[in-house]
């Protein structure tokens, strides 16, 4: 494995997380101000070509998976092509998508044709009036619609994301779980991580073991699942219900331990922990010209050095960051 893509804990890169756009057609409350963000430059944006370039170098030293962001990866016009063109770098297994559905059930045929492997969509309610408060918008059924056109084109699991909030939705587990009843979903629940300009706080968190405690009263029989390598979410499973449910408990149990990825944010920053601010600008290199073996060589120091958990930080949810949706989660 490419010694630029391993850090100094010995942790090997292999995944690779692209934002493709600063916008996005919602406007979630743990993802933004109500306000939005300040926008960056169109001119200040990677171009398809440079996410195409850098794409490229990073498969050829090991990445083999890839995960489109944003903002919403779907509002960017040439989402399919980019997919399409992915495609075709030998050694890249897997090229996912984290879109919010609004334009899932549109655009997925055309997605799947071009190579999308697989899909995790946020849905943090299912309830469609709290659907609109959480983002700020309509568009509920257009969610549903996306996730069960991904059951039908085949794609398994079909990963569903809900950001738990103490006072929103954290009495709407169960009613998650029950969903994996009929459907192949792996319904993940995830803990509320800070970010600028979400709100956070500690009492609006709920635990792993909070969640687990609420789903076992039902479900005592709820069974632990083998842990996949490098994954983000712990996953369980009710015996005999199709699909399962999982925790992806960054707050209170981080999985740093393991982590194999890596961002490039729409700006063409490459951002080696979701937490902290050290960034790179690869795009200011690759404008300036900088060969294969320069950007390697950029891309290796920032690699080497990543802290060995949360940004080296004790307490994140003090830290200077971007809003989430400048990240891309
Ligand atoms: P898979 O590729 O399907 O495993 O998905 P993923 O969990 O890596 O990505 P997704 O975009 O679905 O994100 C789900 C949640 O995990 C979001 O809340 C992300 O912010 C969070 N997440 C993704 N990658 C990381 C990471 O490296 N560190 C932490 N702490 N959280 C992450
Ligand atoms: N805490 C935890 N998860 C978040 N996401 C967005 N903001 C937060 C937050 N503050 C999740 C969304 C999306 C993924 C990319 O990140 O649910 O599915
Ligand atoms: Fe990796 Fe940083 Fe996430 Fe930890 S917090 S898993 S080091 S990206």
């Amino acid at each position: 494995f490419s010694a630029f893509l391993t850090d100094s804990f010995g942790r090997q890169h292999s995944y690779l997380r692209i934002s493709l756009t600063e916008k996005c057609n919602l406007r979630c409350q743990y993802c933004m101000p109500e306000e939005g963000v300040p926008l960056t430059p169109k001119a200040d944006l990677l171009t398809t070509e440079e996410i195409l370039t850098l794409a490229r170098l990073f498969v050829k030293e090991g990445v083999d998976k890839i995960r489109l962001t944003g903002g919403e990866p779907l509002i960017r016009p040439d989402v399919v092509d980019i997919v399409a063109q992915l495609h075709r770098l030998e050694g890249l297994r897997t090229i996912g998508i984290t879109t919010n559905g609004i334009n899932l059930a549109r655009l997925l045929p055309q997605l799947q044709k071009a190579g999308l492997s697989a899909i995790n969509i946020s849905l943090d309610t299912l309830v469609p009036a709290k659907f609109e408060f959480i983002v700020r918008r309509k568009g509920f059924h257009k969610v549903m619609e996306g996730i069960h056109k991904a059951i039908e084109l085949g794609y398994s699991p079909v990963k569903v994301n809900c950001v738990v909030m103490r006072g929103l939705n954290e009495d709407e587990l169960l009613d998650f779980v029950a969903l994996t009843e009929g459907l192949p979903l792996d319904v993940r629940f995830i803990e509320y991580m800070p970010f600028d300009g979400n709100k956070w706080n500690f009492k609006k968190m709920v635990s792993y073991k909070e969640m687990l405690d609420t789903l076992r009263q039902q479900w005592p029989e709820l069974e632990k699942l083998p842990e996949e390598e490098s994954s983000t979410a712990k996953a369980f499973k009710v015996p005999g219900f199709r699909g399962q449910v999982s925790f992806i408990t960054s707050m209170s149990e981080h999985f740093c331990g393991t982590c194999n990825r890596l961002r490039i944010t729409a700006d063409g920053n490459l951002k080696v922990c979701l937490f902290g601010n050290s960034e790179v600008s690869l795009r200011d290199h690759l404008r300036a010209g900088a060969s294969e073996e320069e950007l390697l060589q950029i891309i290796g120091a920032a690699v080497g050095r990543k802290k060995r958990q949360h940004a080296g930080m004790f307490n994140i949810a003090q830290m200077k960051n971007r809003p989430m949706i400048l990240i891309g989660g």
